[in-house]
């Protein structure tokens, strides 16, 4: 029975006793802060238990997109190491708003599972919470299961309600006591009964959970938990729809069932097409990289973005954890997004939105992965020389604070570094990683609190701007101060103030420009400002040090601007009006400014535009803009009424929010409201040169661009560059491109030369090999080193010497850089009893390294180069103990 029918098969199972089919709910629930995703059938009936929300029906039945990624349900580490678990899933449930309770939906279940899906009776098991007698009653007595095959399950770990059996939506919510139903695989399979030590292995697989709703969860007034009984006593049950199929179709995992068939070959293809080889069709990483998509593409479908926080985060996470499990497997360039379309294939037709979202699911999810590839080479080398130096000293857990470092300059999440660490039997410090967040954010909070303007009381006279007329203010008055957040009458040489005056020539940070420094000064006291912002629109705060003197409310005190930073910043402000308008010119009119920060050091603009910007439209925008600095165009600033202003023409920003009169500003051929500092001329500029395009969101690039004598140094470090490069070279700067090009083909040629003799060489002590084999029990053995090779000419090697001994369990050395790399290979007749995962991890393992494959042909690698011939040497005893 195919997923699909097993989905239909429920839903009208339900129906036939008068449920009524009602569609899933997106994977973002709608309006409940205390989800993260949907992470069950019941989340959009949550309110009709708790009794706040009433339906038209008592009954009701479900498929259920769900994710459980985060939060108090997650499994994302689990995924990919057993048959079983998804951060994506569908679960299927039939609920009952007091309508039938317990004895009812055991019915259902029961008779669903024996008559319609006709699963043998003798392979079912049940729990239920030990306290309910009730149920248990139901189980033994009525259905007639035998006392054996029904478990209790208490409290474990001491608390309350942490049972397996007592089922709760998140820290609050309806909840109540559940009866699961396990699968039993047979023994063949690994894993014990439900409540025994080994319960989660996958030999007993709960399918369906039934809870029966009886409480509703909640933090009364102390912020203490309290339970209070529902209005009615009511039913919630879910069924994961690919264990079922799992069961049904007999096949090993879930990864096994038809659903996820497909899903897996296009992952295997496109991680292949991206540089993988011989891949493992049955290899964890695979697993993680099918389950992922479903959970990205969903995710993304139902309106999330990658980004630092909450859902935006966890989909990070999810996305990462997938592209590395495919750079492990080989992948060097964006694979992932393109596994949209076969999930689409496989799964459009039951959940359209799909469909109707692929592109930009697509869109979105191949631009996280380009970032991430970015950054993941790098982060990955760290990690790896980290564990080699883990490995050579004896540590089982990596330092917090690497961890941190990975996260936040490699943008590794701690759980895609577990996930790593895992792989090799080692654990990470959360707690030091977590210490080191706090670190950071505290020191972020520390230089941000100097800046908290917003928070601070005032009710004097409002400030006076005079800084589009100059500089310096004499005589103005201090009208308010504070002191670390608070009002006082005077602050004192070393203060960290905040001085309000009536007058002032500072421009306050607004509109994407930052604040003006310089200092305040009058016969007795100085005060060096290295920032203003608002108070309120109109009430400037000078932030700044108090370094001579004393200032006290009422004082007058020259104001006196850093001209030499405003003219910069004022260059940058200018040039990006010119910027924005030519890159409307060449990229198109849908170009939107989506945020701007403008400082003396260079101007950032993010705009609305797909697709990156080209280097040729750069050098266009480049063109215009420097065009326009010739011209020296004077700069133009009229105040009028907002009506008027827009009948001029002029550039306004969607979003902004401009006051009843504003000003429109005419910078060489560009027009927009705006309330910033800028040059007189366009000739002030002086020069213009974008120095970095990147994304930051989809659908939104960001260009920086410098000015003036940040420009000019630019340009000069570059030329200087090149001049090295060309003298290198021994080429005209001009011809730098062509000999490049030469040398790095010459390059490529030597190195197909050199690998081609490498190979050579090895099949010719490949051939001096074949002599050293020895005949145990029939088969030929071989441990050796091959000097000089790399792992491609090791795996020739071993393939051919395969060939020639006929029946054989060969391993192949060689060190290259100190580092050893072994290839095993094992003919098809022994695989049966000598494995060459195990043959190749007999050697790594004392080399202090590890590795797998497949039975006839393994990997590995390690770092104890000395220990070598002794581990090779032991080979010939180890396969004789096998064949034996
Ligand atoms: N809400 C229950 C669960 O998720 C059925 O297991």
């Amino acid at each position: 029975m195919k997923a699909a029918d097993i989905r239909s098969t429920f839903l009208n199972f339900f129906a036939s006793k008068g449920h009524q089919i009602v569609p899933s709910s997106p994977v973002v629930p709608g309006d409940d802060p205390t989800l993260l995703f949907t992470n069950a059938g019941m989340n959009q009936f949550k309110d009709v238990f708790l009794g706040f929300d009433k339906r038209p029906y008592t009954r009701a039945t479900t498929a259920q997109k769900c994710i459980r990624a985060g939060g108090k349900h997650n499994d994302l580490e689990n995924v990919g190491y057993t048959a079983r678990h998804h951060t994506f899933f569908e679960m299927l449930g039939n609920f009952s708003f007091g309508d039938y309770f317990k004895q009812d939906a055991i019915r259902y279940a029961w008779e669903l599972l024996t008559e319609v899906f006709k699963l043998p009776k003798d392979r079912l098991w049940a729990t239920v919470y030990a306290e309910d007698d009730e149920a248990y009653e139901i189980w033994t007595q009525q259905i007639g299961l035998p006392p054996e095959r029904v478990v209790r399950i208490g409290d474990n770990k001491g608390a309350r309600y942490a049972s397996d059996n007592f089922w709760m939506m998140g820290d609050t919510g309806p909840c109540g006591p559940c009866s699961e139903i396990f699968y039993d695989f047979g023994p063949s399979v690994a894993g014990g009964p439900p409540g025994s030590p080994d319960e989660d292995g996958d030999r007993y697989t709960e399918v369906w959970n039934n809870v029966f709703m009886q409480f509703n969860r909640r933090l009364d007034e102390n912020g203490n938990y309290v339970m209070d009984a529902l209005p009615k006593p009511s039913v919630d049950t879910g069924m994961g729809l690919e264990r079922l199929a799992r069961v049904l179709q007999n096949v090993p995992t879930n990864y096994d069932i038809d659903l996820f068939v497909n899903l897996m070959a296009a992952a295997r293809r496109e991680v292949e097409a991206a540089g993988g080889a011989d891949i493992d069709p049955d290899s964890p990483s695979l697993k993680a990289i099918a389950d992922h998509i479903r959970a990205c593409a969903f995710t993304v479908a139902d309106g999330v973005v990658p980004s630092n926080e909450g859902r935006g985060y966890v989909l990070r996470r999810i996305a990462r954890r997938a592209i590395r499990h495919g750079y492990k497997l080989g992948a060097r360039k964006p694979f992932f997004y393109k596994l949209v379309a076969a999930l689409t294939e496989e799964m459009g037709a039951a959940y359209p939105e799909l469909v109707a979202k692929q592109r930009r699911v697509t869109e979105v999810l191949k631009q996280e992965e380009e970032r991430f590839f970015q950054t993941i080479a790098y982060g990955m080398e760290i990690l790896e020389a980290t564990l080699v130096l883990m490995t050579t000293r004896g540590v089982q857990v990596l330092d917090g604070e690497i961890a941190f470092k990975l996260h936040d300059t490699y943008g590794f999440p701690l759980d895609l570094t577990a996930d790593v660490l895992r792989e090799r039997g080692l654990s990470v410090d959360e707690a030091g990683f977590n210490a080191a967040m706090a670190r950071q954010r505290e020191q972020a909070r520390a230089a941000g609190k100097f800046k908290m303007a917003q928070g601070l009381e005032y009710s004097g006279t409002p400030t006076t701007f005079h800084g589009y007329e100059k500089l310096w203010v004499e005589d103005a008055r201090v009208t308010a101060l504070y002191v670390e957040g608070s009002p006082v009458e005077v602050v004192r040489a070393g203060d960290d103030a905040v001085v309000v005056l009536d007058n002032t020539p500072f421009y306050a940070e607004s509109g994407g420009q930052a604040g003006d420094s310089g200092f305040l000064q009058n016969g007795t006291a100085r005060c060096e400002v290295d920032d203003t912002q608002k108070i309120q629109a109109d009430v400037f705060g000078h932030h700044g040090r108090v370094v001579e003197g004393e200032i006290r409310i009422g004082d007058i005190i020259d104001a006196r601007v850093n001209g030499v930073r405003r003219a910069a910043t004022a260059r940058n402000h200018s040039v990006t009006h010119l910027m924005h308008k030519a890159l409307r010119e060449v990229l198109g009119n849908h170009v939107q400014q989506k945020g701007s920060l403008v400082d003396a050091d260079k101007t950032r603009f993010d705009f609305a535009q797909n697709a990156p910007v080209t280097d040729e439209q750069i050098r266009k925008v480049e063109e215009i803009v420097n065009r326009e600095i010739l011209t020296n165009a004077a700069t133009q600033a009229r105040v009028m009424p907002i009506e008027e202003a827009q009948k001029t023409g002029a550039m306004m920003l969607f979003g902004e929010k401009y006051g009843d009169s504003v000003r429109v500003l005419d910078i060489g051929s560009s027009r927009e409201l705006c309330g910033g500092t800028h040059v007189a001329r366009t000739g002030d500029i002086g020069f213009f040169k974008i120095v970095m395009e990147s994304g930051v969101a989809a659908g939104v690039r960001r260009v920086e661009a410098v000015t003036g004598e940040n420009a000019l140094r630019y340009v000069l470090e570059r030329d200087a560059a090149l001049g090295v490069v060309a003298a290198a070279l021994k080429a005209p700067a001009g011809e730098v491109p062509t000999k490049l090009g030469q040398t790095l083909e010459h390059l490529r040629a030597l190195e197909k030369e050199l690998a081609a003799l490498k190979s050579k060489l090895a099949s010719s002590q490949g051939d001096a090999l074949v002599a050293q084999a020895v005949e145990i029990a029939g088969a030929r053995v071989l441990a050796a080193t091959l000097s000089g090779a790399d792992v491609p000419a090791l795996r020739e090697a071993v393939d051919k010497l395969r060939d020639k001994l006929g029946s054989a369990a060969v391993v192949l050395a060689a060190v290259n850089d100190g580092k050893v790399s072994l290839i095993a290979g094992v003919t098809a007749n022994l695989t049966g009893k000598v494995k060459a995962g195990d043959l190749v991890n007999f050697v790594a393992q004392q080399i202090g390294g590890k590795g797998g494959g497949r039975p006839d042909m393994a990997q590995a690698g390690g770092t104890d180069a000395a220990a070598l011939p002794a581990a090779l040497a032991g080979v010939k005893d180890w396969v004789a103990g096998k064949l034996a």
